[in-house]
């Protein structure tokens, strides 16, 4: 269900009928604050600028950079198309479409926990709607670092700049007021405790619908793809459960190390940074029942049932489910590389993991006893996202008498790179005897569709627009995370404060620890290559 009326700007294409569905939105101005830093530079604009040149973004259009930073609009143009140009997934940038999107670009400098700089900001854009023509939608984007989340709410309250929607049951107005819609980026909170003061500190101001949390991997198309998988082919569903799946594996590996976020990785670890976010989200997807609709809340009320299901990890088998470790020197790649603890920023005698997996178990219907193994870590032997679903072995073996054990099945879901999904089995060895081997069938984005999947940024800026937040997380969602992630470091608090508990280290460019393998042999299993 979309918020705020029907996009104006569709026009009908009869040729298009049954095929994908064309969404522009409605015209507005986004806000972004946090304007001079990174994620504005290498995915923001980046991903406006694209969407542009993919003409799903409304003909008017403004974008207004806020930050602390003194700055012309013309500087700030020239820095983002400097920053497009490198980072745009469109690219070469087109000069003429370039001009004609930089013309609707403007900066404002302000200060996050200023009244009189809200002030300002709001008659600088409602100066820019009128000369622009635009009817007053407007989408603020939260790109500072989080200690500011609150206090910039705060300030669009006072300065009454985004007021909430009438509620659902309101006899509609028509047409509808214009939309104010907020996205906040993560991380959303640290913690249980934090993540439930900033909802009550953003619910002060806003209504839940007009939040978006994001989390980009909920933006990318082979996240999304698991939906359609699941619930748009018949063949699957029967055997998503516990009847046939023996388990599950996530990971989450990069080759990169934290670069020049020490600062920032110091105060996470690889479970806030990725595990409480990324991978739970796409725990959540995979493992949750099928909505009523695909509307923002029914997808999100199943989501949330899957990660209330979280089992918590009990005490006496923690150290047997639950591995954290951080990176040695080592090599990638045949480049020698740092080891953590030597990162900038990074304390000599840091316990921060950069490296963390665990058994986990969902306890449902669908999925009682089936192990869910999550890997995540930085300074891996190479980037890959993928999801393998081990089914059981069939349950009467005709072949392999030999004492050769018959391969699993195995489902894997390549989120990225190289997107796709592939179905392992066994096929008969040509020849005389009744020999077994691996083979495979694929799947791939790439040769399918023959397209790059476009940047999750792009698809959650088009989908806030729109009004549509499904793949945005939800208060409850957030909150359900981390009651469950926040225990694990409880743990981890209290072992250090015991002086118990062990960081394992493992060398940059391997797969992580020997107890991560010992977590799943002690299952009888062991870790796909993936
Ligand atoms: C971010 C984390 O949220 O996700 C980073 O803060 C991590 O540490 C990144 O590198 C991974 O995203 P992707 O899209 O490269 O898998």
């Amino acid at each position: 269900m979309l918020e705020g009326g029907a996009p104006t700007d569709v026009v009908a294409n009869p040729l298009r009928q049954g095929l994908a569905e064309e969404r522009v939105p409605e015209p507005a101005a986004m806000v972004i604050f946090g304007a001079s830093g990174d994620l504005a530079h290498r995915k923001l604009l980046p991903a406006l600028y694209s969407l542009t040149r993919d003409r799903l973004l409304p003909a008017r259009f403004a974008i207004i950079g806020f930050a602390r930073r003194a700055m012309t609009d013309e500087a700030f143009r020239d820095e983002l198309r400097a920053a497009c140009a490198e980072h745009a997934r469109r690219r070469p940038l087109d000069n003429d479409l370039w001009a004609a999107f930089a013309a609707n670009i403007f900066y404002q400098q302000g200060s996050y926990d200023d009244p009189a700089s809200f002030a300002a900001l709001k008659t600088r854009l409602e100066g820019i709607e009128r000369t622009l023509g635009l009817p007053g939608n407007r989408v603020f984007y939260l790109a500072t670092p989080p200690s500011s989340f609150a206090a910039v709410i705060r300030g669009l309250g006072h300065a009454n700049l985004a007021p909430p929607p009438p509620p659902p049951e309101a006899a509609r107005p028509v047409p509808p007021p214009p939309f104010a819609r907020v996205i906040i980026e993560k991380p959303f909170g640290t913690d249980l405790t934090t993540a439930r003061a900033l909802n009550r500190d953003i619910h002060a101001t806003l209504n839940e619908r007009q939040i978006y949390r994001i989390d980009h991997y909920l933006g990318k198309e082979t996240v999304q793809n698991l939906l359609v998988f699941r619930f748009a082919n018949g063949i699957f569903e029967p055997v998503w459960n516990n009847h046939f799946v023996d388990h599950v594996q996530i990971t989450g590996a990069e080759s990169i190390g934290v670069e020049a976020r020490g600062g920032y990785f110091e105060q996470a670890g690889s479970l806030r940074d990725m595990v409480q976010n990324h991978l739970l989200q796409v725990v959540s997807l995979f493992a949750m029942e099928p909505p009523i609709a695909f509307d923002p809340d029914a997808v999100r009320d199943e989501k949330l049932k899957v990660l209330k299901a979280l089992r918590h990890i009990p005490e006496s088998d923690f150290d047997r489910q639950v591995v954290r470790a951080q990176y040695a020197p080592g090599s990638i790649a045949g480049r020698m590389v740092r080891g953590y603890r030597d990162e900038p920023n990074v304390s000599p005698d840091s316990t921060t993991e950069t490296f963390v997996a665990l058994k986990v178990f969902i306890d449902s219907w669908r999925w009682a006893g089936v192990p869910f193994y999550l890997r995540s870590g930085k300074r891996l032997p190479k980037r890959v996202t993928e999801i393998a679903v081990y089914f059981k072995e069939a349950p009467h073996l005709l072949f392999g008498r030999r004492g050769e054990s018959i391969r699993p099945n195995v489902l894997s879901i390549r989120i990225q790179p190289d997107e796709g999904i592939a179905l392992n089995f066994g096929s008969k060895l040509p020849g005389p005897s009744m020999e077994i081997a691996p083979v495979s069938m694929e799947f791939r984005y790439g040769s399918s569709f023959g397209v790059e999947p476009p940047e999750a940024y792009e698809r959650l800026l088009l989908d806030c627009l729109l009004g549509d937040g499904t793949l945005f997380t939800r208060a409850d969602e957030v909150e359900a995370s981390w009651a469950w992630v926040s225990r694990l470091h409880q743990r981890w608090a209290d072992d250090t404060a015991a002086g118990r508990g062990s960081l394992a280290t493992y060398a940059a460019g391997t797969w992580g620890p020997a107890a991560a393998d010992r977590l799943m042999a002690a299952d009888g299993r062991a870790w796909r290559m993936p």
